[in-house]
């Protein structure tokens, strides 16, 4: 038998990774604690926070979080809504749409899960749907000429919501927004998507306990909330979702190796783990690739020493070379120099060292609303990506090796 023959090809062993967008991981790994706060969360009528933001840096496992929480709910009895918000929801008057569509949803879920007819078609007054099924039979509701403010229709669609739940046992509903990050009030354009919100919830929650909202993005929009109302500090409970603690890093590769037929090298794991220095999204990759590279079941250091540089080439192509191309040449020195520092710099050094580009500031604000730079304190940046600064670093020097040539 030749060594090719007595060596399983790579694609027909197991490959328990996945890397990829909001895709639930094999082993969801050091969320333990969070998950048991969270139901203790549904269970208080009256917890400390009425609703809760998630907010931490690409791929730390936010979404996948969301949907572990929503999961959590509906096992609990309550009534869980995920959307994904996108540009379209900047827009104060699309947000409140959007959302009074949620309520319609629920209220069509309360319906059916409880069986109550009348209270419902009162419910539909208010979360004004353009059109409304019960049954087999559709009606188009007649709504009043002049259009309410958004966070009026936010308002009055969750105080409809609330009282469609009172008719049931159900506990509550809870929204859960994803890329939440998106809303930042826009002053120069009017609009005010997160104000909108932010009132709509505040005044419903006033008088409710049965509605609650989970707001998961990017690190910025923890500050978006604190500009665009100053009460909603007291509204929230701010999670911040960061890299994985060693041993927990150790075991989202561990376990999912355990009876899948394969194992990893201790010193491999420890060199993963510190390379990724415990990013999830990164952990699912370097585990996915070597998997699906190594023809053996049993993969050693030498294995990824002989591929670490396809590994990070891949890692490069699939995560971070759109990502500064879509920066365009101002973002990009911006990026270089602060790969150049380090990585956190201080908006004065940043100026200083980019003295010949204009608008320093205004080209750091694209780089923090494209999700490539977020700002830990007032006055400092840093890398919204984690490991974004060595992929600099290396694409520099390959730059500088091609030149030279
Ligand atoms: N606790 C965890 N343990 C192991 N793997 C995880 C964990 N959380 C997330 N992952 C994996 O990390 C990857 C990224 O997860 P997810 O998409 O939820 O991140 P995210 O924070 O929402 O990223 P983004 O900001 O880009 O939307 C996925 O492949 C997921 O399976
Ligand atoms: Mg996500």
């Amino acid at each position: 038998m030749t060594k090719a023959e007595a060596q399983p090809r790579a694609e027909l062993l197991a490959n328990p990774f996945r890397p990829g967008n909001g895709v639930a991981p094999p082993y969801l790994a050091g969320r333990d604690k969070l998950l048991n706060e969270f139901e203790r969360y549904l269970a208080e009528t009256y917890p400390p926070h009425a609703n809760w933001t998630l907010t931490g840096i690409r791929g730390t496992g936010k979404t996948v979080l969301l949907g572990e929480f929503a999961t959590r709910g509906e096992r609990a009895g309550w009534l869980c809504l995920e959307r994904e918000l996108s540009d379209r929801h900047r827009d104060d008057a699309r947000l409140a749409d959007a959302i009074a569509d949620d309520c319609a949803t629920l209220i069509r879920r309360c319906s059916s899960l409880a069986g109550f007819g009348d209270a419902l078609e009162r419910a539909w007054q208010y979360v004004r749907p353009r059109r409304v099924s019960v049954g087999e039979v559709g009606y188009e509701p007649a709504y009043e000429a002049e259009s309410p403010d958004a966070a009026e229709t936010i308002r009055s669609a969750l105080v409809a919501l609330d009282s469609a739940l009172a008719q049931t046992d159900i506990p509550g509903v809870l929204f859960l927004y994803d890329e939440a990050h998106l809303l930042g009030d826009d002053r120069r354009q009017e609009r005010f998507p997160l104000s909108s919100l932010l009132a709509g919830f505040g005044q419903a929650q006033r008088t409710s306990s049965r509605v609650r909202l989970v707001l998961c993005g990017l690190p910025t929009l923890s500050l978006n909330l604190k500009r665009a109302r100053t009460y909603a500090e007291k509204m929230f409970r701010h999670v911040i979702i960061g890299h994985l603690e060693r041993d927990d890093a150790w075991d989202a590769l561990g376990i999912p190796l355990s009876g899948s037929g394969r194992t990893f090298e201790l010193s491999l794991v420890g060199e993963i783990v510190e390379r990724t220095a415990g990013y999830p999204y990164f952990l699912q990759f370097f585990g996915g690739f070597l998997c699906s590279r190594v023809g053996r079941a049993d993969v050693l250091l030498d294995d990824y020493v002989a591929l670490e540089s396809s590994l990070l080439h891949e890692l490069d192509l699939a995560f971070f070379e759109d990502r500064y191309l879509v920066a365009g040449g101002a973002g990009q020195r911006v990026l270089d120099a602060m790969a150049g520092a380090g990585g956190r710099v201080s908006t004065l050094s940043l100026r200083r060292s980019l003295a010949d580009l204009p608008n320093v500031d205004v080209i750091v604000r694209r780089l923090v609303d494209r999700g490539l730079v977020y700002r830990p304190t007032r006055g400092t940046y840093d890398f919204a990506l984690p490991l974004f600064g060595s992929y600099l670093r290396r694409r520099a020097e390959l730059t500088e090796l091609t030149r030279r040539r």
